[in-house]
């Protein structure tokens, strides 16, 4: 049997309605954005939805709009997909990483709080959460806290609000892979100042590329929606250009595809929910393997990718061959950010920096996954597995 790692959820109607656009006239700006954003206002309850060409633009953007300049630090997660940290090095910004918390992946609040306080004291201290290649730099101003809702599971954001009222710092929270989650039953990505969702194919819903984010902030929304568009301000004509923008803009095909997927959030999301439940039955018994850990403040959890860790000493490679035989892919979720080749090269980052989240590195396998896997699908992979063990 042959699993493929991830597949869209995809029906006539999504088909339909992007035909419809292409007997239309209007590509770009048009009533489709309109309504896509509508509908996350809706799920989110937020005041402002902005559609992107993707979800690393979303980051991008609140980053700008959070006035992160070159030299500011920001505290984030080295257990991300890249895409988190790479907006803050667009900037000129210093991610300061600090580790996670072990049964989640999610960053630790008491470790957020840590270098928080040590970066506002300056000195010796703040100099020890820097960068290696940049310890004998004075501490730089401390801006913002960049969150990520690992796997789906939105991270322990009140602690992390906590952390940001005191020292006056703006929160980004990346929901790219938490789209439906609810935390203590608030929905992901209203946690912090802004949030941003995701939708490349292996996402909870798709729109081929793109991304929204979601804010309270009149101010926020106006900046971000202008930098999407070449940096036109309301007011601007076409060729006026207020701000350095972007083309960040979604296309209303893409738009078209998304509102269909969003008015069926709840049926994708049960889906995903009733493929993980039969990985959880399959493996919670098999010695070896530990199953994802959901805290009991995820009062939803938005399954994004199905993510196993071996027991240490286990030879994770060679279990991923045996798997890749029998037509099973498997990807090492996350390879830590700071250990990526450019990420060493700047920074002078090592093995050990991280512990925990290298350890994470270093057992975690990402099973296939969607919400269309049949039972039959998944129980092959969970004996496949046993019997590669
Ligand atoms: C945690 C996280 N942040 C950011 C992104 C970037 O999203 P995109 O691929 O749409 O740019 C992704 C998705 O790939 C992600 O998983």
């Amino acid at each position: 049997m042959n699993i493929p790692m991830s597949s869209p959820d995809l029906t006539d109607a999504e088909r339909q309605a992007v035909l419809e656009v292409l007997q239309t006239p209007i590509l770009s700006m048009g009533e489709r954005i309109r309504r896509f954003e509508a509908a996350f206002r809706e799920l989110t309850g937020a005041r402002h939805a902005i559609a992107v060409s993707s979800g690393t633009a979303g980051l991008h953007l609140c980053v700008r709009a959070a006035g992160i300049r070159p030299g500011d630090a920001v505290i984030t997660t080295p257990f991300s997909f890249v895409a988190s940290t790479n907006v803050l090095l667009f900037e000129g910004a210093i991610p300061v990483f600090v580790d996670v918390d072990p049964r989640t992946g999610n960053i630790s609040p008491e470790r957020v709080a840590e270098a928080a306080r040590a970066l506002a004291k300056g000195g010796a201290t703040a100099r020890r959460f820097l960068p290696p290649s940049l310890r004998r730099q004075d501490s730089p101003p401390l801006r913002a806290i960049l969150p990520v809702d690992v796997f789906g599971q939105v991270a322990d954001m009140d602690p992390l609000r906590a952390v940001a009222a005191e020292y006056g710092l703006k929160v980004i929270e990346d929901s790219c892979e938490a789209l439906g989650a609810t935390y203590k039953g608030r929905p992901a990505g209203t946690l912090g100042d802004y949030g941003v969702f995701a939708f490349y194919p292996n996402k909870q819903i798709t729109t081929g590329e793109g991304g929204v984010i979601v804010t309270d902030d009149d101010e926020a929304a106006d900046f971000m929606r202008a930098l999407r568009n070449q940096g036109r301000a309301p007011g601007d004509t076409w060729l006026q250009h207020t701000h350095l923008g972007y083309n960040y803009r979604l296309d209303e095909m893409s738009a078209a595809l998304g509102v269909v997927q969003m008015s069926r959030l709840e049926e994708l999301l049960r889906k995903r929910e009733r493929v993980a439940a039969w990985y959880e039955a399959g493996l919670r018994e098999v010695p070896g393997v530990e199953i994802p850990f959901v805290t009991p403040q995820t009062t939803r959890m938005s399954w994004f990718v199905y993510v196993i860790r071996l027991e240490a000493g286990i030879d994770r490679a060679a279990v991923a061959r045996r798997l890749a035989e029998r037509g099973i892919p498997t990807r090492p979720y996350f390879v830590p950010i700071h250990l990526q080749p450019y990420m060493v090269e700047r920074f002078g980052y090592r093995e050990g920096d991280f512990p925990v989240t290298e350890d994470l590195g270093r057992r975690s396998l990402a099973l296939p996954f969607s919400g269309v896997m049949s039972e039959e699908q998944v129980a092959y992979v969970c004996r496949a597995l046993r019997e590669v063990l």
